[in-house]
């Protein structure tokens, strides 16, 4: 069952995902070598509770952190831990964030000092191919539409794509319906119109797209232990116009400035 909300109810969405935004904005200026998982989970928590939010994984369905770690070769779900990140890594925060009962959720994967040009790439191509899902996530057209853009911008390049794992619906609940796979055919599932808010989520690995979840129960991580990223907004389809209600902007503005 899809919830379409009203007008009052984006102004809230819109909110909640200005939060997450501003969640991972603070969390590039922490992103460096030597620094722990943990302490990354401590303040973004912090954070998110000084800004009168409240962060949606942090005890969902029993997961254990704020931010869901994702290192390398994890694809998703990772836990925060004593993990201390080294130069050449590429990390994934993903995280939900709800403000007045409406959820945010964003993903991005960042370089922590100087990483491979192999890993650039992957990360490029990964938030490239969001992109590309945004672009076709045009209302009237429907949700195998956006699946089959993000699959095509990636495996043209050569990656694959993660395909247990998918975008969702997103409001009062940090997952509703529809379903949103980064792979599948053009012109099926169900139409894109007003009042949906959606994620849009790839999760792209360099190696084959072959995923195992550890022994935690959470952590999943790529087979051939080669590397994945992930990048995510949340997006309203609102008077017949697709806009994302996320943004990097926060991140970008930090990571600009960071090396300088
Ligand atoms: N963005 C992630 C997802 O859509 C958030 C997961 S939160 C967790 O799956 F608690 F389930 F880890
Ligand atoms: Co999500």
């Amino acid at each position: 069952m899809i919830y379409l909300k009203t007008p009052q109810e984006m102004e809230l969405m819109r909110k909640a995902c200005d939060l997450v935004s501003r969640t991972l904005g603070e969390m590039a200026r922490w992103i460096s070598p030597g620094v722990t998982t943990h302490k990354l989970d401590t303040i973004a928590r912090e954070f998110i509770l000084d800004n009168g939010g409240r962060p949606s994984c942090l005890g969902y369905q029993g997961f254990p952190g704020t931010l869901c770690i994702e290192v390398n070769e994890t694809v998703v779900h990772g836990f925060p831990s004593n993990y201390t990140l080294r130069e050449g890594d590429i990390i994934g925060l993903d995280t939900v964030v709800e403000l007045d009962g409406y959820n945010g959720d964003q993903c991005y994967t960042f370089a922590v000092g100087e990483i491979s040009e192999e890993k650039m790439a992957l990360c490029r191509t990964t938030k490239e191919s969001l992109y590309a899902g945004i672009e076709a996530c045009v209302p009237g057209k429907r949700i195998g539409d956006v699946s089959n853009a993000v699959q095509t911008y990636c495996e043209k390049r050569g990656y694959s794509i993660v395909r247990e794992m998918c975008g969702h619906g997103i409001g009062k609940r940090m997952h509703e319906d529809p379903e949103i796979p980064n792979y599948g055919r053009r012109g099926i599932g169900p139409i894109i119109r007003d009042g949906m808010c959606l994620c849009i989520e790839p999760m792209v690995n360099m190696g084959s797209r072959n995923i195992v979840i550890e022994h935690d129960g959470w952590t999943c991580r790529t087979r051939d232990r080669q590397p994945s990223a992930h990048y995510e907004h949340t997006l309203a389809i609102i008077d017949g116009k697709t806009e994302v209600l996320t943004t990097f902007d926060y991140i970008e503005e930090v990571l600009k400035d960071k090396f300088i």
